[in-house]
């Protein structure tokens, strides 16, 4: 069996990761698995930046193959924030819903996309990054009670339900996380060998 260390405690994104994992022969840790984890910090200034940064860091601290993502909102009317600072915008998820909404008050230019950029480290070096994005609109109130984060506001293109309103399934096909994690897949089943060590 392989192992791999989702570098992340965010149990949302945890479910996400298990699902899209289940039929591989990969076991998913995380990092509750290692208790007393020292956080990096998150000081990068990409998406790419920040994935390696934590790929890079639970490899080390764990000792096995890790991967990390670093995702978020890019808002096109607001010049792409709150981007990297997508986590940090505001305090709470709703007081971040609350926050763009108002930024957006009255914005005809409702373009978004998510964007998530996965980095997965071995034997103490980053190998590879994979980014994945789903375009869409951003919404003028609420929808849904599904997911996490910006989601009862983000309507993906091609639906007329916000991301909140699909089951995990759906949003799972056309995420930018699974749009990632689909590159990222691809390129561990060709390098199996990466996920070999002991546990
Ligand atoms: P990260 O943990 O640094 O990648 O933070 C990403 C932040 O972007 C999250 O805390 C959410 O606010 C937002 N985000 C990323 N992916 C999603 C998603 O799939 N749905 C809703 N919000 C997301």
């Amino acid at each position: 069996m392989a192992y791999i260390v989702a570098a992340t405690g965010n149990q949302h994104k945890l479910a996400e990761y298990a699902q899209l994992l289940d039929g591989q022969n990969i076991e998913l840790k995380s990092l509750n698995d290692y208790p007393g984890y020292p956080e990096p910090e998150e000081n990068g200034s990409s998406f790419e930046e920040n994935a390696r940064i934590k790929a890079l860091a639970a490899c080390k601290y764990c000792d096995v193959p890790a991967f990390a993502d670093d995702s978020g909102l890019e808002v096109e009317a607001l010049d792409g924030r709150p981007g990297i600072h997508s986590s940090r915008y505001a305090a709470t998820d709703s007081e971040r819903i609350a926050k763009l909404l108002k930024e957006l008050d009255g914005v005809e230019n409702r373009r978004a996309r998510f964007v998530c950029v996965i980095a997965i480290a071995a034997n103490g070096e980053v190998i590879e990054t994979f980014e994945g994005e789903v375009k869409g609109t951003i919404l003028t109130a609420p929808r849904g009670e599904n997911g996490f984060g910006y989601d009862p506001i983000f309507q993906p293109d091609g639906f007329d339900k916000s991301f909140a309103e699909l089951t995990q399934d759906e949003k799972n096909r056309i995420s930018h996380r699974a749009n990632a994690y689909a590159k990222a897949l691809e390129f561990v089943e060709d390098e199996m060998s990466i996920l070999d060590d002991e546990f």
